[in-house]
């Protein structure tokens, strides 16, 4: 929680700087490479693969695999996600291995003969899993761009399932939370539970043998180890029977995709981030573009005027997003050269009062906000090779199903579908035509994987999870360290708010608008809602004067943590 922040500043403060790697609890400092994510074990993971020779890429892949063993929360190979990639020549690409809706989907596929969507079936029970991407692009990015031989990477993932790590509190807590559910969520029930039937206590060792097995196939065939052969098969068993339509089919024509990243600018700085079918790049350029139309650096930072202007950027790039974007292969007419562009920023503040707030019109689109069950991580390498990697499983835990004989969790990315064609309520669900269901589409993402980068090189790597409030937790800390200069630490701790154009309200996180401030916004016509914490960033900054990277990860994340070298 944001609260503990000051805590650990002066703890992190009595820490001397060791050698040329060191932690100070807030932030962490390496010369040669660097990993952070929602778990310290994955990122040594990730550190140890560079120390090996490893670049960027192979750290990214050691790193995502061994989440799906220590954070399955949403550290996954049964979901999907976006990499942004900035290579040392200072070009950058992205992978797009977002989950498709399978072959039988189809737009009505939610609903009953009301129209109604039917027993949550979109984000419960197997129709809403949605046919996973995330072996496919790691495979890719790897076969494109990696150094070292995949089987090295996947390797102490294996390990780990096999021989085991130390169950933290933090895992403890959700594993007892998870184990105590709905008796259909069958996976959930034997899970976290060791050898004596018990669920694993902290500091106890726990193994996953079923997960184990599952990786040593995929690192042995590499794509074709999850998208073929016995894997396949027992996907499309478990599928059948228990009320899923993925079949080997799907799985075999399943296929990650390299696409161009968005770009814009801010101040001089280059900003790339995730293109369709993720929402995230084109919202938070869009932002960006409004607030350096706005001059935000001369605004003082959470002030009234400070909050007015991030809230009315916010409702804006959401309506836009909500009517205009989906998955590019089936929307080849999105309007994305006109979002990104300063032209646009100056047109879309046109009808901005500095003393009202605007109103979401109803009639207009919107969408719900979500939790923190996706994961983030960013990487840099001595070369200055960096990644940016968000992949999740959108709810916390997936579906919350899978076979045991594979040991993961299945997604319920189907969720993200617009569930019923035609219908845009105030309470934030969204009925437009781009984002519907349709076989082997990709449903429209928040993730924000983004990297600035400044003379070619790495300035900073940042994304998070939150559902739609990903986009505006990105955006904001951009801000923090492009237009107010906070350090790493301090621009991932400071305060967020959330907007969405409907609701049409502010989410803060609570405390940090102070009661006057408050009052202010609300007499221009702002609804406030207080909520704990917003967004769980993992980021990296990097000094080209004194070539020096500093990481930091968000203080809500229990396990997670930097790690460089
Ligand atoms: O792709 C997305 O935007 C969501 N599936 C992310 C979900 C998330 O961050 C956690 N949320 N509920």
């Amino acid at each position: 929680m944001k609260t503990n922040f000051i805590q650990k500043v002066a703890i992190g403060c009595s820490v001397l700087l060791l050698f040329f790697v060191s932690t100070t609890q807030a932030q962490t400092y390496a010369e040669n490479g660097m990993v952070v994510s929602d778990n310290v074990i994955a990122s040594q993971v990730g550190v140890d693969i560079l120390k090996k020779g490893g670049n960027a890429i192979d750290a990214a892949v050691a790193t995502a695999f061994a989440l799906e063993v220590t954070h399955p929360e949403a550290g996954n190979i049964g979901g999907g996600g976006f990499i942004v990639y900035l290579n040392s020549e200072g070009e950058v690409t992205t992978f797009d291995f977002r989950e498709k809706a399978p072959l039988a989907a189809s737009p009505t596929m939610f609903l009953d003969e009301n129209g109604k969507i039917k027993n949550n079936s979109n984000h419960q029970g197997l129709l809403a899993v949605g046919v996973p991407g995330t072996v496919a692009g790691l495979y890719q990015a790897h076969q494109k761009y990696g150094k070292l031989p995949w089987a090295d990477l996947v390797k102490p993932s294996v390990e780990l399932a096999k021989e085991g790590f130390t169950m933290s509190y933090g895992l403890y807590n959700a594993a007892v939370r998870m184990t105590d559910r709905d008796p259909s969520e069958d996976i959930m029930k034997n899970y976290f539970r060791g050898e004596n039937g018990q669920i694993v206590k902290p500091g106890e060792t726990w193994k996953q043998p079923a997960l184990a097995k599952t990786l040593k196939e995929i690192q042995k065939h590499g794509r074709d180890g999850f998208y073929k052969g016995w894997v396949a098969q027992e996907i499309e068993d478990y599928m059948k029977a228990n009320g899923g339509i993925i079949t080997k089919e799907d799985l075999e024509k399943y296929e990650a995709v390299e696409r161009e990243p968005v770009k814009g600018t801010f101040n001089g700085y280059d900003i790339y981030s995730m293109p369709p079918p993720s929402s995230g790049g084109v919202a938070l350029i869009e932002m960006m573009n409004l607030m350096e139309e706005a001059n935000i650096s001369e605004v003082e930072f959470n002030s009234t005027a400070y909050v007015h202007l991030v809230a009315e950027a916010m409702r804006r790039a959401f309506a836009d997003r909500a009517e205009f974007l989906g998955d590019p292969d089936f929307n080849l007419d999105m309007p994305l050269d006109r979002l990104l562009s300063k032209e646009f920023a100056k047109t879309r503040f046109e009808n901005l009062d500095m003393t009202k707030a605007s109103i979401s019109d109803p009639a207009q689109f919107g969408h719900p906000y979500g939790g923190d069950n996706t994961t983030h991580f960013s990487v840099v390498d001595k070369d200055g090779n960096a990644i940016s990697l968000t992949y999740t499983l959108e709810n916390s835990y997936g579906v919350k199903m899978g076979s045991s004989k594979l040991g993961f969790i299945f997604n319920n990315e189907m969720g993200d579908f617009n569930p019923v064609p035609g219908e845009t309520t105030t309470t934030g669900q969204i009925g437009s035509d781009p984002n519907l269901v349709a076989p082997e589409k990709r449903m429209l993402s928040s993730m924000t994987p983004t990297i600035v980068a400044k003379d070619g090189k790495p300035y900073l790597v940042i994304g998070s999870p939150g559902g739609r409030t990903i986009i505006n937790t990105v955006f904001q800390t951009v801000l923090n360290v492009l237009a107010y200069d906070m350090r790493i630490d301090r621009a991932i701790e400071a305060m967020k708010i959330h907007h969405q154009w409907l609701p049409d309200r502010i989410l803060y996180e609570v405390n940090l608008l102070s009661p006057d401030t408050r009052e202010a916004l609300e007499k221009m016509g702002h609804s406030l809602t207080p909520t704990t914490n917003i967004g769980v960033l993992m980021g990296i900054t990097y000094d080209a004067s004194k070539k020096l990277y500093t990481g930091a990860s968000d203080s809500s994340s229990e396990d997670g943590g930097a790690r460089g070298y």
